[in-house]
């Protein structure tokens, strides 16, 4: 109701109905103002995933890191200045990677449509692609009209991320702050079924859980076993493990089929099944189409996250840097 009259209200005023449903997100946006930007996107990724099939995890994650943080507006993508530590520069950027893909894109982009097209979206688009392109298939739909922040602070990485030793309760607040549910929560965290992480941010859970040399009680004990045997100990921030052991190259729902083996391999991933809500909709999700189908939705809803649209922000020349 209230939403119905914000609407009226708002259209009274401006009459455009993009400007007042929060948000001018939308299809092809680019359609006319640089035509070939998609094909671009597509083509460009092409070339790099066959260079780097880690590159779909790679770029998930950083659009993750992107969203999370001041909304997506490519505020991942700025480097330190001589002034400011930058986002990228933060604890949790842990393995971030595949900046010089998006630097590389978004050159061709410049060179074809100077100043059109949002490093926030590039991003997007080409995590989208890299899926696509790797597993051969389409994914999710992206809409575009994304601008670009002028602002990246280390500490807001860590303060708006959440951590792999956080528990539902924290979990689901965080998400909460984004506007996003339990069920994005748990559906986005299905994208663990590619990719890897580094021992020391779940070596707690084998080797010392509770401060007694313990190990995690809702870890599968021969899957902690063949972990203890990979990670070198307790401290080892180098070794890096599947997170879905044997099949994180695949993207599938096979995450959450290990999941209900306590085979998760975060606090943050067992604590899914640590209250009846969030379990079932674990259960729900084992069914691929069912997946995939939600993956596309939240995938929407994170890409959506406080995003810059209309006259806010800029057009980054260079997605490293601001404008000057
Ligand atoms: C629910 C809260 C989440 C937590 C606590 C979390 C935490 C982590 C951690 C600690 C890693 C390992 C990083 C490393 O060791 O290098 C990781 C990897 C990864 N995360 Fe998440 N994550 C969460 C949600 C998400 C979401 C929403 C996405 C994307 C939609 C995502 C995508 C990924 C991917 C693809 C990797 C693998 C990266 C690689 O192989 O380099 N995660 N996550
Ligand atoms: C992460 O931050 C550290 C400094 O805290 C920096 O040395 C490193 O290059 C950063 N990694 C990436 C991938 O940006
Ligand atoms: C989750 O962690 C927070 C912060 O450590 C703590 O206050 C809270 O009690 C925990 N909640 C549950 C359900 O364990
Ligand atoms: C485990 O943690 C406790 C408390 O932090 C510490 O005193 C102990 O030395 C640790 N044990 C091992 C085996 O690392
Ligand atoms: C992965 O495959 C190897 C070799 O087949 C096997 O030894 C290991 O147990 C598998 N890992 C898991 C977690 O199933």
């Amino acid at each position: 109701m209230k939403m119905r009259f914000f609407l009226v209200a708002c259209l009274a005023v401006f009459g455009i109905l993009e400007v007042c449903q929060g948000g001018n997100l939308r299809k092809n946006f680019y359609g006319r103002s640089c035509p070939q930007a998609e094909q671009i996107v597509r083509t460009k990724i092409q070339q790099h995933v066959s260079a780097r099939p880690n590159l779909p995890a790679k770029l998930i994650r950083m659009h993750f890191h992107d969203c999370f943080v001041r909304g997506c507006d490519g505020s991942v993508l700025l480097d330190s200045t001589a002034t400011n530590t930058a986002e990228k520069d933060s604890i949790p950027n842990l393995s971030l990677s595949g900046f010089d893909v998006i630097d590389d894109i978004k050159e061709a982009l410049e060179a074809k449509c100077p100043g059109i097209v949002s490093c926030a979206d590039i991003l997007t688009l080409a995590t989208r692609d890299a899926f696509s392109v790797k597993f051969n298939k389409p994914v999710w739909e992206v809409l575009t009209g994304r601008r670009d922040g002028t602002v990246s602070i280390s500490g807001e990485a860590l303060a708006n991320l959440p951590a792999p030793f956080f528990n539902f309760t924290q979990l689901k607040q965080s998400f909460a702050s984004k506007k996003l549910t339990v069920h994005d929560l748990v559906v986005l965290s299905g994208v663990h079924t590619v990719g890897v992480g580094h021992c020391n941010l779940f070596s707690n859970r084998l080797f010392n859980f509770t401060g007694k040399g313990d190990q995690d009680p809702s870890l599968n004990p021969t899957y902690a076993n063949l972990l203890k045997r990979k990670c070198k100990g307790p401290s080892d921030t180098t070794t890096t493990v599947e997170m879905d052991p044997n099949s994180s190259d695949s993207f599938d729902s096979n995450y959450y089929a290990i999941l209900v083996q306590n085979k998760g391999l975060f606090q943050s991933d067992a604590a899914l099944l640590t209250t009846k809500v969030s379990r079932n909709i674990v259960n729900e999700l084992i069914k691929q189409d069912k997946f995939f189908t939600e993956f596309g939705q939240s995938m929407k809803r994170m890409g959506a996250i406080e995003v810059l649209t209309g006259s806010a922000g800029e057009i980054r020349r260079k997605c490293s840097v601001v404008n000057s």
